[in-house]
């Protein structure tokens, strides 16, 4: 089969990787297709270098943008190219503009599409990304669903269950192929950013990332956020800055007082091999990023989330996850809880990971092949 995927941001490039590997390994072709939305050495070439990925055989080079502007142009950039090299399914993952673009311009085109990571919802519509995920499941014809919660909100929403497999999440699939090399390496290997940091001497180390707009585009909530890490003195904050939040922090002026902070280390984005050593080290993932949310409770670590909702609720529900929004006080006593709380700390960390057991790529290629022979792709509704 020809297997075409659509990907734009380093999420979906991290959470592909295992899907691109199965798609080769089992004998397809595969058709990548940047759109090019991240754009930066460290938010997309990085990645492929570091999980040995293909380079894309299209990039449409959109970069940033609005939302429409942006989207309109990954529509017509993806359209052109799909109808040339006519796959047998696109892919698309997650909720990203380019999963919005992808699955809308394939789906009039009556290409199947096939969604990974389908169904989750925040059922908080100010979040554009709650919108992607809504739009690209009305125009999917397959759904790879992470866990048992979102197979049912598909159920609900009207989906056929005969489209819906619960295959857990490729990011444990990242986190598994990963973690050993990323320990195994010498230290002249890390990016940058960690090579000037001793990690492998560090205690207490608080993994910080935010990058969403409703965090990091709001003063006040990005300064109740500092003021809390302020107070997190007895910690190593290691803050590797998505550049979406240096510009906002820098517009706010508040970038310099997050960096003056002698226990506050704020570095550029690092690869993957370098982010999972780092997660894998820490005490504590303080974020606003999914994948994250995921990742710590694959890895073991406690997670706080500045957020009040997820579309990650299985992390809360085992227990692995707080959500702590940007509430300063709640913030604070969380992050104390686990540093001096052992039995705290250690049932936060013991929480089951809901995402699976790391071959949710290799599932999902034995279904496309499978609804390839028995026709489900061509069916209607
Ligand atoms: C996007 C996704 C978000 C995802 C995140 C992963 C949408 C709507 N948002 O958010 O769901 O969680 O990626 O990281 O698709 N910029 C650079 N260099 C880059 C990329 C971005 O400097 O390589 C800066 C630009 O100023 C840009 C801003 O970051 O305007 C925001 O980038 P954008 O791609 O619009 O959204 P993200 O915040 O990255
Ligand atoms: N990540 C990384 N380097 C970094 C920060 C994050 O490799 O400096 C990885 C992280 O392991 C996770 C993914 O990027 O797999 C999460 O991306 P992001 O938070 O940008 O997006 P989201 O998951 O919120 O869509």
């Amino acid at each position: 089969m020809k297997i075409a995927i659509v990907l734009g941001t380093r999420p979906e490039i991290i959470k592909m990787a295992s899907v691109m590997d199965e798609i080769e390994n089992r004998g397809h072709e595969l058709l990548l297709i940047h759109t090019g939305q991240h754009y930066d050495k460290e938010m997309s070439e990085n990645f492929f270098i570091d999980l040995k990925l293909p380079t894309p055989n299209y990039n449409i080079h959109v970069g940033s943008g609005s939302h429409g502007a942006q989207t309109g142009k990954m529509m017509e950039g993806i359209e052109e190219v799909l109808l040339d090299e006519k796959p047998d399914i696109l892919l698309v993952q997650g909720d990203t503009n380019a999963v919005l673009a992808g699955a809308l311009v394939a789906s009039k085109l009556h290409i199947p599409v096939g969604h990974v990571e389908a169904g989750l919802r925040s059922f908080d519509e100010t979040m554009p990304e709650e919108i992607n995920r809504l739009a690209a499941d009305i125009c999917s014809k397959l759904y790879f669903v992470p866990t048992e919660e979102s197979a049912i909100n598909l159920a609900m929403e009207g989906i056929s269950r005969k489209r819906i497999f619960i295959t857990g999440n490729t990011v444990v699939d990242a986190c598994f192929r990963n973690l050993e090399i990323s320990k195994s390496r010498d230290k002249d290997q890390y990016d940058e950013g960690l090579q000037e940091l001793d990690i492998d001497n560090m205690d207490n180390i608080l993994t910080l990332t935010m990058h969403r707009a409703e965090t990091v585009d709001d003063k006040e909530r990005l300064t109740n956020i500092i003021e809390a890490l302020e107070e997190l003195s007895d910690m190593n904050i290691i803050f590797p800055i998505h550049p979406r939040t240096k510009k906002t922090m820098e517009n706010f002026n508040l970038f310099d007082r997050l960096n003056d902070l002698p226990h506050v280390h704020i570095i550029k984005p690092v690869g993957y091999l370098d982010f999972l050593l780092l997660i894998s080290k820490s005490t504590i993932i303080l974020t606003d990023s999914g994948g994250l949310q995921e990742e710590a409770i694959t890895l073991d670590v406690p997670a706080l989330t500045l957020r009040y909702n997820t579309e990650r609720p299985e992390t809360v529900t085992a227990g692995g996850n707080i959500l702590v929004g940007s509430d300063k006080e709640v913030i604070l006593e969380n992050a104390r809880k686990i540093l001096d709380d052992e039995d705290f700390a250690n049932r936060m960390k013991s929480a089951k990971n809901p995402y699976g057991m790391g071959n949710a790529a290799e599932l999902m290629i034995k279904i496309i092949e499978e609804s390839d022979k028995n026709d489900t792709l061509k069916m209607v509704a």
